[in-house]
């Protein structure tokens, strides 16, 4: 969850402000440094974003050749000044992504050793582990791997110790970490990006491989360093962390999804859905969470209709906790953005110690869900920087496109004909969501109006109730009006009783089978006084009274590609809130991209 950068180089702060600069994403709750200078190490740290560390070190500016940085998403202990990383006791300094889960233990050994903790975080107790196991005359090797045993729970770590010899150490259980040897110096980070141009080889160590990084090259300690080295493109990179033209990553990422909608659909067809047998398959299990399950809970829709498959869909974070019954002829789908959220990970951990068939559905194809799952998709998104996830979505949705059309081939539950419908309205995809994105500017003026409220609710029907709830969840986590999303055919059976003047109503309604129900909804939604808001066909405005800031006009879109357009609108109505509300699109509080802890 937290960003971990790590530097040995001529000039280490550089690349480790501008490393940190890229990884705030994970979290920006506080930010600091440790560098190694006149053979003392010295830290800086600051509560909050990173660019109050950066005017500090303009200030004051240090400069070394050993050099680590943290960003912080808070899990253990208060976004506070003395629960920034790096955490330091006497010349080691460690900054860590995870969770120590018996650190209070460790903190009560710590304690009768005479040690004095100052924070509140899980982390303060492994400087101060190492630093006693160098006390009692340990190598640096010995006292980290010595610490490392005791450590219960997740981590990335970046260990500096400044001894007789100056090192820098890098070691994960369960994390993300990424190794870099470049010609100028040796990286280590939380990911990939965070290195930007100066990577062009990284290296993706394993668990408990304990890595040292000093002057003269990279090593893998205790063992011959047989490395497995991945060459990347540095431009791609550059490409990635620049906004370009827009205001924020997420408005840039919604409106990639015209193109790469259609590069990802090129890409789909090469990847191989044939390698499932869907014909033995008498279930489907979904787990993923937030933007990832609605997606899931789209394909459920998809995977019935067309496939005639029986498909659960369960959130990751209960999935293991209320014994799941798992069958031989079942295929467990896990599907996760980031590759690394903690509990889609230990849900795939569970499903794999039942003997599930498992597949996982990721953006980020060296992440642990992609490296544990029995056989996984690319989803082909590119990164995505923007914490609320967008571009992710529609790129979920194409891959369990292709994948229903796979399986309603082979399962020959429809005609030929339709199955020739499915992929060719899939085609229709990109056309349709650049014609919707060209009226952004009507969201923007339906979006100021509805960021007045304080409270929304969403309505949807049929397949694209997972839309009207991901757009709730789009709205309240950029621009924190509250906002909940029901099927319409749940209202009556209590949320009805919130509708009054002050409790605004966006309804998503394009012209689909439910279409007339869902007049109706809207009809009793407008005679309880509630202001009405929709994103529908044209035909609605025949039948439903509406000003022009309370109309978005969707167009007319074939029922089985409803969810890649209709979702559009719903990014374009948090991003335009958000945005009227001068929220920080991209950082919201108290949120991080990757969701590494349970
Ligand atoms: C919402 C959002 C989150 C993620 C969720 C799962 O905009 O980004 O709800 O969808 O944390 O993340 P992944 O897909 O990386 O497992």
């Amino acid at each position: 969850m937290c960003g971990i950068i790590g530097a040995v180089t001529e000039s280490a702060i550089k690349p480790v402000l501008a490393g940190l600069g890229r990884l705030e994403y994970r979290g920006y709750d506080s930010s600091g440094i440790s560098i190694v200078i006149n053979n003392e190490i010295k830290t800086r740290k600051v509560q909050g974003k990173l660019k109050k560390l950066k005017h500090i070190l303009a200030e004051q500016p240090l400069d070394g050749e050993y050099a680590i940085g943290h960003t912080r998403w808070a899990t253990h202990g208060k976004a506070t000044l003395i629960n920034a990383h790096p955490h330091q006791c006497g010349q080691v300094s460690v900054v860590h992504n995870g969770i120590i889960e018996n650190h209070l233990q460790l903190k009560q050994q710590l304690l009768q050793w005479g040690h004095i903790l100052k924070s509140s975080t899980d982390s303060e107790v492994i400087p101060h582990l190492i630093n006693h196991y160098l006390s009692l005359q340990m190598t640096q090797e010995e006292a980290i791997e010595r610490t490392i045993r005791q450590l219960k729970g997740s981590y990335a770590l970046g260990v500096l110790i400044n001894g007789v010899e100056k090192n820098l150490y890098a070691i994960k259980q369960g994390s993300p970490l990424v190794i870099s040897e470049g010609n100028d110096g040796a990286y280590m980070a939380s990911d990939a990006m965070a290195l930007g141009r100066d990577i062009n080889k990284i290296y993706y160590p394993k668990d408990n491989e304990l890595i040292k990084l000093n002057a003269d090259n990279v090593q893998l300690c205790n063992a011959s360093l047989n490395k497995k080295i991945h060459y990347v493109n540095n431009t791609y990179y550059e490409n990635i962390i620049s906004k370009g033209k827009y205001s924020s990553f997420m408005e840039k990422e919604i409106f990639e999804q015209v193109d790469l909608l259609s590069n990802a659909m090129s890409k789909q067809q090469a990847s191989s859905y044939t390698a499932i047998n869907f014909t033995k398959l008498n279930k489907i299990t979904i787990v993923a969470c937030g933007t990832s399950y609605y997606a899931a809970a789209v394909a459920k829709f998809w995977f019935e209709k067309y496939a005639n498959i029986s498909v659960a869909i369960d959130i990751a974070s209960e999935y293991r906790y209320r014994s799941p019954i798992i069958t031989d002829n079942e295929l467990t789908i896990f599907v996760s953005q980031s590759g690394e959220t903690a509990d889609t990970l230990a849900a795939l951990a569970y499903a794999k110690s039942k003997k599930a068939q498992t597949l996982a559905l990721v953006n980020v194809c060296n992440s642990s869900i992609a490296r544990e799952a029995g056989f996984f998709f690319e989803i082909f998104a590119g990164p995505e920087i923007g914490v609320a996830s967008t571009k992710a979505f529609t790129c979920q949705l194409a891959v369990f496109y292709k994948m229903c059309i796979e399986a309603a081939k082979q399962r020959a539950f429809i005609s030929h004909t339709e199955l020739r419908k499915l992929a060719s309205y899939f085609q229709l995809v990109p056309y349709l969501i650049k014609k919707v994105l060209k009226q952004s500017s009507d969201m923007k003026r339906l979006a100021k109006k509805l960021s007045t409220y304080s409270n929304v609710l969403f309505l949807g029907r049929g397949i694209v109730t997972p839309i009207a709830q991901e757009g709730a969840l789009k709205l309240k986590e950029i621009s924190y009006i509250h906002a909940e999303a029901y099927a319409a055919g749940e209202l009556k059976h209590g949320p009805i009783a919130l509708l009054d003047e002050q409790m605004p109503v966006v309804v998503l309604a394009p012209k689909d089978s439910l279409t007339d129900k869902l007049l109706s909804n809207i009809q009793e939604v407008q005679a309880r006084n509630a202001p009405v808001f929709i994103i529908g066909d044209a035909c609605i405005r025949e039948y439903i009274n509406l000003q022009e800031d309370e109309f978005f006009e969707l167009p007319s879109i074939p029922e089985s590609i409803l969810p890649f357009i209709t979702v559009l609108p719903m990014q374009l109505l948090a991003l335009y809130c958000a945005q009227a509300l001068e929220r920080n699109v991209d950082q919201p509080r108290n949120l991080a991209k990757s969701v590494t802890v349970e």
